[in-house]
């Protein structure tokens, strides 16, 4: 089957990219433990998120979605000392994982994790005039995408990125008779991206350990 050999390349490659984080596998480990779903980024997607940080030279990013803070303490090792990530989280008790996760992995000083449903979060933030964010990644309520998007060009600056999750989805994104929220959502949030003109934008497929699913990449004009 494809996904057995996109998994075993997908742990080729961390293994000579990336290798053993005992970090970020106590991250996976805790968050198994307590029972949340396997669906965070993968080690190699973690990486390139971690990778986009720095190459912005982002201060300020912004997650919707935390789980047990996987891909939270990717992109929080991407910042600088007085870097900050805010990411968005309606579970109290993945906020609690994901809290101890962010202090067990040394990048508590740089992560608040804030509980609530996004769109909530989201609207605080615009209200009270918060600071621009360097990245965005949306990663949470698939069906919610074209609304974080519109938040998202509210709480961006020129030259912002804003990386979107699960776009893909196995494919189904393209097939126009699949109405699985995942896929209606992706289509959606596509066409939100595309009718954005003040967004440049691609979209990457990715195989490897979580599937066949990919993201979308938009710069703010
Ligand atoms: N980004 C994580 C995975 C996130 S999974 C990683 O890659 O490691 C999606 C998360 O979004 C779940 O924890 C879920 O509870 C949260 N979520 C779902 N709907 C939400 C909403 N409306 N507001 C905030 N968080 C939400
Ligand atoms: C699911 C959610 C995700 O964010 C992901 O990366 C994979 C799967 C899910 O809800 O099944
Ligand atoms: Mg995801």
């Amino acid at each position: 089957m494809a996904d057995e050999t996109w998994s075993e390349v997908d742990h080729y490659l961390a293994g000579i990219l990336i290798g053993h984080d005992s970090a970020l596998t106590s991250v996976l480990e805790s968050s198994a433990g307590m029972g949340l779903p396997p669906i965070e980024v993968s080690p190699t997607q973690g990486k390139l998120l971690m990778l986009l940080v720095k190459m912005l030279g982002a201060k300020r990013v912004l997650e919707i979605g935390t789980l047990g803070g996987y891909s939270t303490v990717w992109m929080a090792r991407g910042l600088p000392k007085d870097g900050e990530l805010i990411s968005l989280e309606s579970v109290q008790k993945h906020a609690d994982i994901a809290h101890a996760n962010a202090v067990r992995a040394g990048v508590i000083d740089r992560v608040t994790i804030q509980v609530g449903k996004a769109l909530d979060s989201l609207a605080e933030f615009v209200a009270s005039s918060a600071k621009p964010f360097d990245l965005v990644f949306p990663d949470a309520d698939k069906s919610n995408n074209a609304k974080y998007l519109e938040w998202a060009m509210m709480l961006t600056h020129p030259g912002s990125v804003i990386v979107c999750d699960n776009v893909i989805w196995a494919g189904r994104v393209a097939d126009e008779t699949n109405e699985e929220t995942a896929a209606v959502a992706a289509r959606a949030f596509l066409s939100a991206v595309a009718a954005e003109d003040r967004l440049e934008a691609t979209a990457i497929q990715t195989v490897g350990v979580k599937g066949w699913d990919g993201f979308v990449i938009a710069r703010v004009k």
